[in-house]
């Protein structure tokens, strides 16, 4: 393909096999995020910290002395938080924000010009199903998420008469990092709460453990790039892609019941 991809959060995960797999089609992958790739990485790799406005400024200097264009930037970096809203403190919440929204926003911005450079730049933001099915106990990141997909929809709009374009790809339940890396506000037990938190976590940290493969993500992510003109929304998985659209069409007090009963 040929292509200048640069990748945020390619230290781990989806990000990292992302990187790996566009290097070895031929592409120029560079990722970025607050730590270097563990073991051997074979692509160009910039530190930055999304959840701080300077070292997004910084990072985006870098990217500009390696490439004065990008054709695809996948913003994949993203953080998780579990717990109860009543126990989840303000910085929590704040922190969570910071990387999953405000980031992702300003890097955006700031990468706009590069990709508008050739014509045909395409933004590729990595949602979730919890974005679109409010998990309980994990409020905050669906909340995160809703925003990226919002986020996805405003600048496809904004952004088409330039030339870009950009889609949401939503992975349900992923083997990756992420179940470790997720940050979890001590965990207090209440009359109130019984043990509703703890199964909750368990139940979600289980399916995460044994979920799809994050190469299932990277295949659908290369699919949409591939295409002319990439859809809004894409789901991975059949069962996941079923969820999301009985999500949107079943009435919500249903979908909610359900969701509880899962995870509450
Ligand atoms: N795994 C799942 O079940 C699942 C499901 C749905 C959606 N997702 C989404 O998929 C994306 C990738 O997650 P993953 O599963 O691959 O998890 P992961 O292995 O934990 O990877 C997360 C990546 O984000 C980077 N990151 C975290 N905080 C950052 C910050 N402040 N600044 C810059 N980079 C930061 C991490 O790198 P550093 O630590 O080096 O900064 C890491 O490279 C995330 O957006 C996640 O929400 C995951």
């Amino acid at each position: 393909m040929n292509k200048v991809i640069v990748i945020s959060g390619a230290s781990s995960g989806i990000g990292k096999l992302s990187a790996e797999f566009f290097q070895q089609q031929g592409n120029r992958a560079i990722g970025l995020s607050r730590s270097y790739p563990k073991g051997k990485y074979d692509y160009e790799y910039i530190l930055g910290d999304l959840g701080d406005k300077e070292s997004i400024e910084k990072a985006v200097k870098e990217i500009e002395k390696l490439t004065d264009h990008i054709d695809v930037l996948i913003n994949c970096a993203g953080i998780g938080i579990s717990g109860a809203i009543e126990h989840t403190t303000y910085e929590e919440v704040n922190s969570i924000f910071q990387v999953n929204v405000i980031g992702q926003y300003y890097i955006t911005k700031l990468l706009i010009p590069l990709l508008r450079k050739e014509g045909h730049g395409k933004i590729v933001n990595i949602g979730s199903v919890a974005g679109e099915l409010t998990i309980p106990f994990q409020t905050f990141y669906s909340m995160s998420k809703a925003s990226m997909h919002k986020f996805t929809e405003g600048l496809k709009m904004e952004l088409k008469p330039l030339g870009i374009d950009v889609c949401s790809v939503l992975p349900g339940d992923t083997k990756t990092g992420f179940t470790d890396n997720r940050h979890q506000p001590k965990v207090v037990e209440d009359d109130l709460y019984k043990d509703r938190i703890k199964r909750s976590i368990n139940k979600m940290e289980h399916d995460e453990r044994n979920g799809m493969s994050p190469m299932a993500v990277v295949k659908l992510i290369n699919k949409v790039i591939k295409k002319k003109r990439m859809p809004i929304q894409v789901t991975v998985g059949f069962s996941y892609k079923f969820l999301v659209i009985l999500g949107k069409f079943l009435p919500k007090r249903f979908v909610n019941w359900i969701l509880a009963k899962m995870y509450a």
